[in-house]
């Protein structure tokens, strides 16, 4: 058995935590890789919405076991909020959620030191969710993390404190001391509760699941934009959020990766600093933020939105390795008379068609327009329902990126998703 795994294309909050959701039923155990509190994973059924930061999205399916792999850095204080009102709505954390012993604490000084870096970076700030992520795995590769693990040893308060120094030494270079009243009472708090959850060698479980031909989905966070390697670095968060992130942030060896399910919008969005050549200013963007509600699920920060921007998308599935496709918010383009795709960008007249190192302000966007199908998609229950604009719409998409797409998602709730299931074809012209 191997381990699939979805993974967001653009800039984060392509809808990944509804979609793991759907998948769900078919898999035995879902498991994040990557990130931490920056993500923000909405899922809605039974007309209630909830946001998870870092439980994965497979926690309200009862037969679902949910892993916090060790790639994931973890705040204490937002887990144990996020359990508690998973609780209050049934889900069954103690037995169906696994922490990895080898996940990362963020501690309450890297949420200052995130404070403290942006601050000191002025105009060029990343635009963070100020979370303390990038401070958490600077630690990391520091070599000088708190892991879950420790909380069970002695010399847990001592490591702490070593640490703790440390930051506020930084903190003092950077003139910023402004302390988070009561956050640390509260985290030690939220230490000592944990502690009552199930924290394993993560690892050695996913591996001995897989033996035992389990089926396991790895849920990825943000999205392959904003990949530390790969993203429009330095405007990035501080994780691999690639295929390959699954391998070190679960410790599965890459030939044990199945099907990797990539999942953008039928447009783009962002939220934080950075290029984004597709971006819309006028009104047109403005109708696709109110149309979405484009507003961050962690931070409630206005998301910029544009056209769907094939040049980023073709250049994560070759990062990622993309299998099928899942394409989202296609509802909120439901009232567009004309929707662009860009296929190329240009600069200074000469057409680029892979996504370059430098993306400047001088970019220019060379786009294909389509015609909207202008009407409600509520009724359509497979790919023949589709209205004939949508279909060449997708057509373009799968023939530009030489992917199926195997899922459209036409709404928030659990329900609103269409399985496209043509035979293994790619889209016939009609
Ligand atoms: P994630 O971070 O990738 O899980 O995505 P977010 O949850 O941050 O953002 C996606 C937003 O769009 C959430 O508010 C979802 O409830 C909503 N959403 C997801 N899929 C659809 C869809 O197909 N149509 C519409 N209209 N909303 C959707
Ligand atoms: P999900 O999983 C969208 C963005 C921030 C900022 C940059 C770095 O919900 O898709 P960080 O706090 O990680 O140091 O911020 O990354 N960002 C996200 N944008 N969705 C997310 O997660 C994001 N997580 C981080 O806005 O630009
Ligand atoms: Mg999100």
């Amino acid at each position: 058995m191997k381990i699939d795994v979805l993974l967001g294309l653009q800039w984060g909050d392509e809808g990944k935590g509804k979609i793991v959701d759907v998948l769900t039923p078919k898999y035995d155990i879902i498991a994040r890789f990557q990130g931490g509190p920056n993500a923000g994973h909405t899922l809605e059924f039974n007309e209630i919405k909830h946001v998870l930061h870092t439980i994965p999205s497979g926690i309200f399916r009862e037969n679902s076991i949910n892993i916090i792999g060790n790639g994931v850095v973890i705040d204490p204080v937002i887990l144990l909020e996020e359990i508690i009102k998973a609780e209050k709505i049934g889900a069954k954390i103690k037995s169906n959620l696994l922490i990895s012993k080898k996940a990362t604490l963020i501690m309450p000084t890297h949420r200052l030191l995130d404070h403290a870096y942006e601050k000191a970076k002025g105009n060029d700030k990343i635009g963070t969710t100020n979370k303390g992520i990038g401070p958490a795995y600077t630690d990391k590769i520091a070599r000088m993390s708190l892991k879950i693990g420790d909380i069970f040893k002695n010399n847990f308060k001592e490591k702490y404190n070593i640490a703790k120094e440390y930051h506020l030494k930084l903190l003092k270079t950077f003139d910023y001391l402004e302390i988070e009243e009561n956050y640390e009472k509260k985290w030690f708090e939220a230490i000592k509760l944990l502690e009552g959850y199930q924290c394993i060698d993560s690892e050695i479980f996913i591996n001995n699941s897989i033996l035992e031909n389990k089926k396991i989905l790895a849920e990825g966070a943000q999205g392959t934009m904003l990949d530390i390697d790969f993203g429009t670095y330095p405007f990035v968060t501080s994780s691999n959020t690639i295929t390959c992130g699954v391998c070190s942030g679960l410790g599965v060896a890459p030939q044990k990766i199945g099907e990797v399910f990539g999942i953008c919008k039928a447009y783009c969005t962002r939220v934080g600093s950075g290029p984004f050549p597709t971006k819309l200013t006028n009104e047109t963007g403005k109708k696709m933020q109110d149309q979405g509600h484009e507003f961050g699920s962690t931070t409630g920060r206005p998301r910029d939105c544009g056209w769907l921007d094939l040049v980023a998308l073709k250049y994560a599935i070759m990062i990622d390795g993309v299998t099928q496709l899942i394409l989202t918010k296609v509802d909120v383009l439901n009232n567009f008379d004309i929707i662009k795709v860009g296929i190329a960008y240009k600069v200074n007249n000469e057409i680029l068609d892979h996504f370059p190192y430098e993306l400047n302000d001088d970019v220019e966007v060379v786009y294909k327009e389509f015609k909207g199908w202008n009407c409600e998609l509520e009724n359509c229950k497979s790919f023949v329902d589709l209205p004939i604009e949508l279909k060449k719409y997708l057509q373009f998409i799968e023939s530009e990126t030489k992917v199926m797409v195997k899922y459209l998602s036409v709404g928030a709730d659990r329900k609103q998703t269409i399985e496209l299931n043509r035979n293994g074809k790619l889209t016939d012209e009609e």
